[in-house]
């Protein structure tokens, strides 16, 4: 039978094809040579088994898909061998590429300064507390003893918010200054009272380099019976000596503010210069009144300190703008300094409530220090630490150096 032999002789030369083949390339030429749909030798068998009588139909047809079947799973075999040693000749992973290496983020100098400030008056035992940034009349004035004519209600001189005041019944303005937090603290707790509230506040100030119409304060506040006005100095001047390093010098001088009675304003001495960094002064019994505190019982100090001042002086930036533009080339330069500054401490292997001995300056013994770290800035320090160590690891493993942050200066600045 002439289709029979013409299926035969397909088969035959189909295995022989498929065994030479050695490439994935030769093998598919291989394919269409014999089974493609267009012009493959199978289309001559298909013709074939077309016209061979009724009656052999059954047997020659049965043939046919026998031989299409072999030949099909001949090729698959033979695909699967040439693939799996096609892969095993190619190298897995080029060892002599240059690496990607990670993005890691890193925090804002100003939030790194603000975290810094949280740790350190957490060492001198004060609880960080959060106000809101817009404020009613009652606690960025009136309760702190600041009566409706004074200057610094001017509303050239604030934020005030129109559309607010319509539904709140009366003024409503971003706080220009975060004494307002000194209020809503006493307001609803009893004295003693010892806390510290860092944030954002608004005034209309032209922005040039060392001004900004939204900047960030640190508010001080610390009430308590026999409260003295040494206290606060020796406060301060622990506190500036803490962030700025030992050689800092602090000075007083009279100044006024309306919540506070004697007030000061509080200047750094710092290489050559001075550099005025807030006000202070011990709370105006008015004050204490105005929140049902009793002026005869308790005395009190606060302080509010400018913080991008202490970050220029430290970080030595020359304009408070560069803090808000967002320019990468300016931000990355700081990316390490307080990861750095927690793992040369050792704050990420004593646990949340550890006291940093080491870094304690010698005259805090008489404070103190029993108030836990800041939780959350420590937990969100240790990822970008674990990013780092994971890098020096990398590094260390292929030899090569880390020329960027890590050696620029910043990173070793800080005071240790
Ligand atoms: N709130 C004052 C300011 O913004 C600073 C200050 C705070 C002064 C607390 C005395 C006491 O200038």
């Amino acid at each position: 039978m002439e289709a029979l032999k013409a299926f035969d002789e397909f088969i035959s030369d189909a295995m022989a094809s498929i065994d030479k083949a050695t490439t994935l390339d030769e093998l598919e030429q291989v394919r269409i040579t014999f089974l493609g749909q267009k012009n493959g030798r199978v289309r001559h068998l298909q013709t074939l088994v077309g016209g061979v009588p009724r009656e052999e139909k059954p047997v020659v047809g049965k043939r046919f898909n026998e031989v299409r079947n072999q030949v099909t799973e001949s090729l698959e075999k033979k695909l699967e061998k040439l693939s799996s040693s096609s892969k095993a000749s190619e190298p897995e992973f080029d060892l002599t590429l240059p690496g990607v290496s990670p993005r890691i983020g890193g925090l804002h100098p100003v939030t790194q300064t603000i975290s810094r400030f949280r740790e350190i008056m957490g060492r001198f035992g004060f609880e960080v507390v959060e106000g809101p940034e817009i404020e009613d009349d009652r606690h960025n004035f009136e309760a702190l003893n600041i009566p409706e004519d004074h200057p610094a209600r001017d509303p050239l001189d604030n934020f005030y918010i129109a559309a607010a005041r319509s539904c709140s019944g009366g003024p409503v303005l971003l706080r220009s200054q975060t004494s307002t937090v000194q209020i809503r603290t006493m307001e609803n707790s009893k004295p003693p009272v010892r806390i510290v509230s860092l944030g954002r506040v608004y005034r209309p100030d032209t922005m040039d380099a060392t001004h900004s119409c939204m900047f960030h304060q640190m508010e001080g506040l610390l009430v308590d019976e026999h409260v003295t006005m040494a206290q606060l100095k020796t406060l301060l001047n622990l506190f500036a000596r803490s962030f700025l390093g030992p050689e800092v010098q602090i000075r007083f001088r009279p100044s006024f503010f309306p919540f506070t009675e004697p007030s000061v304003e509080v200047d750094v001495k710092w290489g050559d210069s001075w550099m005025e960094i807030g006000g202070a002064g011990m709370v105006d019994p008015n004050v204490f009144r105005a929140v049902g505190y009793d002026p005869h019982k308790v005395s009190g100090f606060a302080f509010g300190l400018g913080i991008e001042r202490f970050c220029m002086k430290h970080f030595e930036v020359d304009d408070i703008r560069r803090f808000y533009e967002n320019d990468l080339r300016f931000l990355k330069q700081f990316q390490y300094w307080l990861t750095l500054r927690l793992s040369n401490n050792r704050i990420l292997t004593q646990g949340n409530t550890s006291t940093v001995d080491s870094e304690r300056p010698a005259d805090t013994t008489r404070i103190r220090c029993k108030t836990p770290l800041m939780h959350s800035t420590t937990n969100a320090l240790r990822e970008s630490v674990r990013q780092i160590q994971t890098v020096s690891r990398i590094q260390e493993r292929y030899h090569c150096s880390l020329s960027g942050p890590l050696q620029n200066r910043h990173a070793t600045f800080c005071p240790t």
